[in-house]
């Protein structure tokens, strides 16, 4: 920890669990961890280097993490190490070398469910704004640029009634798929593993391959983990595969994408455009994109809302609670 790392906890004592916060997290769940733990906090609330975490994992109990600190083998095969237990704040967890902490015995938790509409609604919220072209205009305004009302300027593409392809049917995916059916009368088509008999039921989703999913919709959106099988799914060949007049949304992990691929066919106009949240190499985004007029870009703004923030960090404390107490975690990753 550096110099700016703060004491959350009125009473330290040296009884009490250590736990490490390499962010700042809702001021209610730092303080409700600090009721039973000695809390350290990362107060300069920068992302933590690689020595950094090295150090928090081998001076605290648990480590309360996000998806900006990258854990890998090594530093969970530390024989130094003294953690025993990764909380993560986030849902997604490919930041943590998942199999190493199995191996290590380390316990990894995650936060399920409580972001589910928050990130379904930004998705929802990409959709539309790249459709109907909402940072350029924006952005057209803002620059003074504006002439007024016409009949022809900035025509954007119907969402209503046009067909979503969601790939990864998850919470997220599901909660995605409703806003679309329900709300703006979409058809929806989604490719995943297994069957979402729920969606198929109620919202009429249908699954297709991959390949027809691609070929077929309107609006591509990315809502499956990132790991070895999905890692670039959404490369040159992709995209490629789809309509000329599609957009692709991702609000699931950057690396899904080959973002180099994606940069290049939004500039040739191989796809329409794009609404992207998550990046391959956060907070970093590829030069390509940020000079492009057709691709709305958020920095990783999924799960934020300030309800949604503490749900989760509330999730986090309950499980660092449990396995400090000698419980079982109620949202084990490993
Ligand atoms: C999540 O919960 O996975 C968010 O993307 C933040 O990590």
């Amino acid at each position: 920890m550096s110099n700016d790392s703060i004491t959350v906890s009125t009473t330290v004592s040296i009884t009490r669990p250590r736990v490490i916060l390499t962010r700042r997290w809702p001021a209610a769940c730092e303080a409700a961890l600090a009721q039973t733990c000695d809390v350290l906090v990362n107060a300069a609330d920068e992302p933590m280097d690689r020595d950094a975490l090295v150090r928090a994992l081998r001076s605290c109990d648990a480590l309360g993490a996000t998806v900006t600190d990258r854990i890998d083998g090594d530093m969970l095969a530390d024989p130094a190490r003294r953690a025993g237990m990764i909380g993560n704040f986030g849902v997604g967890f490919n930041h943590i070398d998942i199999d190493a902490a199995r191996r290590c015995g380390v316990l990894v938790s995650n936060t399920p469910g409580v972001l589910t509409d928050a990130t379904a609604d930004l998705a929802m919220t990409l959709i539309l704004m790249c459709a109907r072209r909402a940072g350029e205009g924006e952005r057209l305004l803002r620059a003074g640029a504006w002439q007024g009302w016409s009949p022809t300027s900035l025509l954007g593409t119907q969402v209503s009634g046009a067909t979503l392809g969601i790939i990864g049917m998850g919470r997220i995916g599901e909660a995605l798929a409703r806003r679309a059916a329900l709300g703006f009368g979409m058809r929806v088509l989604y490719h995943n593993r297994s069957r979402a008999p729920q969606a198929e039921l109620a919202l009429g989703a249908t699954w297709v391959s991959l390949k027809t999913l691609l070929e077929t919709a309107d609006f591509v959106s990315l809502n499956c983990p990132s790991n070895a099988e999905t890692h670039h799914l959404i490369d040159a060949e992709a995209l490629v595969r789809m309509r000329p007049s599609a957009f692709l949304v991702n609000t699931a992990r950057g690396d899904v994408v080959d973002e180099a691929a994606l940069a290049e066919a939004l500039r040739v106009g191989r796809i329409a455009g794009a609404g992207l949240d998550v990046y391959e190499h956060e907070p970093e985004v590829h030069s390509g994109l940020l000079s492009l007029e057709n691709v709305v870009l958020l920095p990783h703004q999924g799960s934020g809302t300030a309800a949604t923030r503490e749900a989760m960090g509330n999730m986090a404390v309950a499980n660092i609670r449990a396995f400090l107490d000698g419980r079982p975690i109620e949202n084990p990753v490993v």
